[in-house]
């Protein structure tokens, strides 16, 4: 009786969590000005994949794979580059691009892109970030192994680059870093807008609302059937920041400004999550090849 009861109510629960969040819909795509933020931001992101990019601080921000023309266009320097591989293995760099006027704080996903998601594991950790505020816990520890490195970084930005915008991104792995990275960074004070692209879930209820209601632009962009960001699981209590930005256009393809729709939720079954059938093609396909640089690493 008691296991019956426990069940209907699991059913009822779960039903609810699905139900219940607003899932709305722009229709007509996006500005070509976010799409030309979107492709140059992918870059930055991609480019944390390229080993020049992480081992020496100083230099230009590169892609010998060739696919980061906008930002090799830009004049960069890296302030760090950084791969901390005594624990986590986060993996990133802290760039001024002079160009754009930005200050880039960008991770890189896990160099085994492909599967690393297959190991994901389901446990949530607390954070220092909001009262009740849980994340997953090897999300949460990366953040927690390259804060320092990072804070020190960007500490004096505002007056040795005045007018420069503070932007965090990464593609996987390392959008959910960077999500984690822009919560902690604008809880400290700083304004920062975060670009995410094919990042998993990496939060309980608590957290991701607390980030989507942060001032800064949450862009958590996802393309077709990407199977990352249906991980970890709604039903072991982890949802996503809002809003998506979902690329409704096959793997291989240039995507137009009218190619991204919009939907809001911390659950929303219309962007990436209406997929049942997934592909790792996807993940690897956001605008360009994006772990170009990882996957020539892996064969060459
Ligand atoms: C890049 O920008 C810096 C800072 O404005 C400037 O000093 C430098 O000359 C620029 N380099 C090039 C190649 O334009």
């Amino acid at each position: 009786m008691a296991t019956l009861l426990f069940t209907f109510l699991f059913v009822v629960l779960a039903a609810c969590a699905i139900a219940a969040p607003i899932s709305e819909e722009k229709r007509g795509g996006i500005g070509s000005d976010l799409l030309g933020t979107f492709n140059l931001m992918e870059q930055y992101a991609g480019a944390s994949y390229c080993s020049n990019n992480y081992q020496s601080a100083g230099d230009k921000v590169t892609c010998p794979s060739k696919t980061c023309p906008l930002v090799e266009a830009a004049n960069t320097t890296s302030l760090i580059e950084y791969q901390i591989i005594t624990s986590t293995d986060v993996t990133g760099y802290v760039a001024v691009d002079h160009t754009n006027s930005l200050v880039v704080v960008a991770f890189r996903g896990s160099s085994s892109v492909k599967n690393w998601f297959t190991n994901l594991d389901f446990k949530l950790t607390n954070t220092d970030l909001c009262d009740g505020c849980t994340a997953h816990n090897g999300f949460w520890q990366s953040w927690v192994d390259s804060r320092d490195d990072i804070l020190g970084a960007i500490k004096n930005y505002k007056t040795a680059y005045p007018g420069y915008k503070l932007v965090s991104t990464g593609h996987s792995l390392g959008g959910a870093i960077a999500t984690l990275s822009a919560a902690q960074l604008r809880h400290d004070g700083y304004d920062v807008a975060l670009y995410t692209f094919g990042a998993p879930r990496i939060a309980g209820t608590k957290l991701s609302s607390y980030i989507t209601n942060q001032p800064g632009g949450n862009y958590r962009v996802t393309h077709w059937n990407d199977p990352v960001p249906n991980l970890p699981p709604i039903a072991m209590g982890f949802v996503h920041v809002s809003p998506e930005y979902y690329i409704n256009k096959p793997n291989l393809q240039t995507v137009g400004a009218s190619d991204i729709k919009t939907y809001s939720g911390s659950i929303n079954l219309g962007g990436n999550t209406r997929w049942v059938v997934t592909d790792v093609g996807a993940h690897l396909w956001y605008f360009n090849s994006i772990a170009q640089c990882a996957v020539n690493s892996i064969i060459g």
